[in-house]
């Protein structure tokens, strides 16, 4: 097949598609713009799928010669509120004396080759070898002379398009923005359910599913973060989709700061999708020439249920995303201060820490909070990033000098976004927290936020950063963000400015990591927000792994990261083996569940390893030398997920390498059952053609009778047993 992509126009019909996709839209009348078609490539279109327009009481009809078209029944591809249509919109803009400007004609429309980059937003990156389009479609408001764009990307290979919209002013008076979402879709509803994913600290990305109702459903966030509550994700599947087969079309947003996604399935039978920046709190005003983007949207559409989706967020994340030189780069193997120490840091401790490390495996450890300050608990110094004197008499040199001599890396933890009341910067500074004039601020945690929607904080955040990273050449950092933000508002903000402050902050704070990650390319940057509360494509873009969850039990680690790998791939999650009784839950789960539930992820360590028994030191560098040869699957690999442990007592999933030559399978489930007469998995992804050896039982068998007829076996007596498979082909691959 001819790899390409094509965005065509003919008779009134946009069709952008490549050798996977398609995605039509239609120009009626030259007027509106009319969402038709997206799903799996069809090859030509002329409307069969077009319901007959009919005249319906209450229907309100913008051209008075025609009564069946009003904006109410129409599949629409963006929204004002006030023409008739009384569905969700997706823009909003007014003007000064209050009217909204509701009525965006159609302009022009033009394509370009490559991908249009969102400035000062992450994105999906541009790439010399594969082929993108461009689509960008202009409405005009005239009574202000504001430019609605709509913008439509398709890429060469992937299964997805990207879209986005930029409002530009290009009239004499400011405008205000109040609304401005990335996607409208507007799709006859055949039945679609909904799936989402939701969560809280210590139980990130549990997964939903719920079938769709009239009315509306929405997730969203207000938290100033992208919340591990409801990320910026909904996927709408056929009734009959699991993991293996069946329709799925999914929406992610490439954004960490407020949002929404809804569903809305109205009087019709006609299902909303609709997904961007939370209009909640939300305002921009625009001067004349002045202009406002959206973040990006990815919307990716599969026929083979989930593990088809997730394919390709993680080989668009891989190839599109993270930063290209860590993307395929296996990661260091870590040991993480947190657990072990808490704040409770010193070089005499973090010395044997490094010597002992080296010596069972590590390639990295990793000095977590409590380094600097006066910072023996939560209470203080956020902002005063110099080493504590009284742990670090002699600075961090001996640790990185430590590291070194043994063969080994060092890397530290960082909160640079926050500030605590008790700390030297905020009393240099008592204007530079997040808040509004004259309210006092709200504490989490004991801190406040940085106001990072101000230029100089941001540099003087970069500044503080790079002179560090120059004093100190450390391998890697942990940049962490442990509250959401309350008073969301700025000192120096105008009073008609003031609901810019949430999209300021993160455009702010993108620039930080921009500037920081281009200027030491080399650090390995690791996302962290109590675990996995900021855990989204936005931040991914800057930070190619994330600290999943603060919660390090392996029974609940196995949901969190199988629920994660809907939208990322197994080198994003981070995932830590600790210890027992473990200290979120007090389970004592057994050493071989620990290190395969971190293991099927980028896996590291959080536990004392300084206090470990002959015995257990010689269990852990086994392991660390089993993941060693095998991480390769877990970094440059394939992961698809087999059994759901949100549908039933099994988790199981599956990492194997593109030839399909190896795989490592994994099982878990909380106890073992007297009653099963076996455990059963099929495996639909491995080579038909091929015969397999699991090398840790010496059986053998054809990849076609793993893919149909499954894998039977039994779990180990006990409470939380887990089961490896570890297939190797025996014969070349087949393509099939
Ligand atoms: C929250 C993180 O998720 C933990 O791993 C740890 O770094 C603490 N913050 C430190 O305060």
């Amino acid at each position: 097949m001819v790899k390409t992509c094509s965005i065509e126009y003919h008779d009134g019909w946009f069709h952008l598609s490549n050798e996977k996709v398609s995605y039509i839209m239609e120009l009626k009348g030259g007027r509106w713009l009319l969402h038709r078609y997206w799903g799996s490539r069809i090859e030509g279109y002329d409307g069969s799928n077009q319901p007959e327009l009919m005249k319906r009481a209450f229907a309100s009809t913008p051209d008075p010669d025609d009564e069946m078209f009003s904006l109410e029944m129409a599949p629409l591809e963006f929204s004002t509120a006030g023409r008739g249509d009384f569905r969700t919109p997706s823009i909003s803009v007014r003007r000064t004396d209050g009217c909204p400007a509701v009525r965006f004609c159609f302009e022009s429309w033009n394509v370009e080759d490559g991908l249009h980059i969102p400035e000062g937003l992450p994105h999906v990156r541009p790439s010399e070898e594969y082929e993108a389009k461009t689509l960008t479609i202009r409405f005009r408001d005239e009574s202000t002379d504001t430019v609605l764009e709509l913008l439509y990307s398709i890429l060469e290979e992937r299964s997805c398009i990207v879209r986005s919209a930029r409002i530009v002013n290009e009239g004499t008076e400011p405008v205000f923005v109040e609304r401005a979402l990335s996607v409208l879709l507007d799709t006859h509803w055949n039945g679609e359910e909904l799936v989402t994913l939701h969560g809280s600290h210590l139980a990130e990305f549990q997964v939903d599913r719920r079938a769709i109702l009239h009315g509306k459903t929405a997730l969203g966030s207000t938290r100033g973060a992208s919340s591990p509550q409801y990320p910026a994700f909904a996927v709408l599947c056929s009734p009959d989709a699991g993991e293996h087969a069946g329709n799925v079309r999914a929406f992610s947003l490439i954004y960490s700061d407020n949002h929404l996604v809804e569903a809305e399935l109205d009087q019709y039978d006609s299902l909303r999708v609709v997904l961007g920046i939370n209009p909640q709190d939300f305002s921009y005003m625009l001067g004349p020439e002045e202009s406002f983007e959206t973040p990006q949207a990815v919307l990716v559409s599969s026929e083979g249920g989930f593990n088809g989706m997730s394919r390709e967020f993680h080989q668009l994340w891989t190839d599109r995303l993270f930063p290209p030189q860590w993307a395929k780069k296996i990661r260091p193997l870590l040991l993480n201060s947190w657990e072990m120490c808490y704040f409770d840091v010193s070089e005499e401790k973090m010395l044997k820490v490094i010597r002992e490390a080296a010596s069972l495996g590590f390639e990295l450890v990793v000095l977590d909070d409590g380094w600097f300050g006066c910072r023996n608990d939560s209470k203080s110094s956020l902002g005063d990033w110099s080493v504590n004197p009284k742990k670090f008499p002699n600075g961090l040199d001996p640790l990185i000098a430590c590291a070194k001599e043994n063969g080994i890396q060092f890397g530290i933890w960082f909160e640079p976004e926050m500030i605590s009341p008790n700390s030297e910067l905020m009393r240099a500074h008592p204007d530079w927290a997040v808040r509004f004039p004259n309210v006092e601020p709200l504490l989490s945690r004991n801190q406040l936020v940085l106001d990072l929607a101000r230029p100089e904080i941001q540099d003087y955040v970069i500044k503080t950063l790079t002179s560090f990273l120059k004093q100190y050449p450390v391998s890697y950092v942990k940049w962490d963000m442990n509250r959401h933000i309350t008073d969301a508002g700025s000192m120096l903000l105008p009073d008609e400015r003031m609901r810019e402050f949430p999209h300021r902050y993160m455009r702010g704070l993108y620039r930080i990591l921009r500037t920081l990650t281009e200027e030491f390319p080399d650090v390995l940057f690791e996302n962290c927000s109590s675990g996995g509360g900021r855990f989204d494509p936005g931040m991914s873009f800057y930070m190619p792994q994330t600290w999943c969850s603060d919660n390090t039990d392996a029974l609940d680690r196995q949901s969190i990261q199988y629920g994660a790998s809907y939208l990322f791939p197994p080198s994003a999650i981070a995932a830590h083996v600790s210890e027992i009784p473990n200290h979120q839950t007090g389970r004592r789960i057994p050493f071989v569940t620990r290190t395969d539930t971190a293991s099927m992820v980028n896996m590291g360590y959080e536990l004392n390893i300084l206090e470990l028994s002959e015995e257990e030191r010689a269990r852990v560098q086994a392991h660390l030398a089993e993941y060693k040869a095998e991480r390769r699957l877990v970094f440059q690999g394939a992961f698809y997920r087999l059994r759901s442990p949100f549908h039933g007592k099994i988790c199981a999933v599956m990492l194997t390498d593109a030839e399909r030559t190896e795989a490592i399978i994994y099982a878990f489930t909380p106890a073992y059952s007297v009653t099963a007469l076996c455990e059963m998995i099929r495996i639909p992804y491995l080579a038909s053609g091929t015969v397999y050896e699991d090398i840790l039982s010496g059986k053998r068998f054809s990849g076609s009778e793993l893919q149909k007829a499954g894998l039977a076996f039994r779990f180990d007596k006990g409470d939380y047993p887990a089961k490896k498979f570890h297939l190797r082909a025996l014969q070349e691959t087949e393509d099939d």
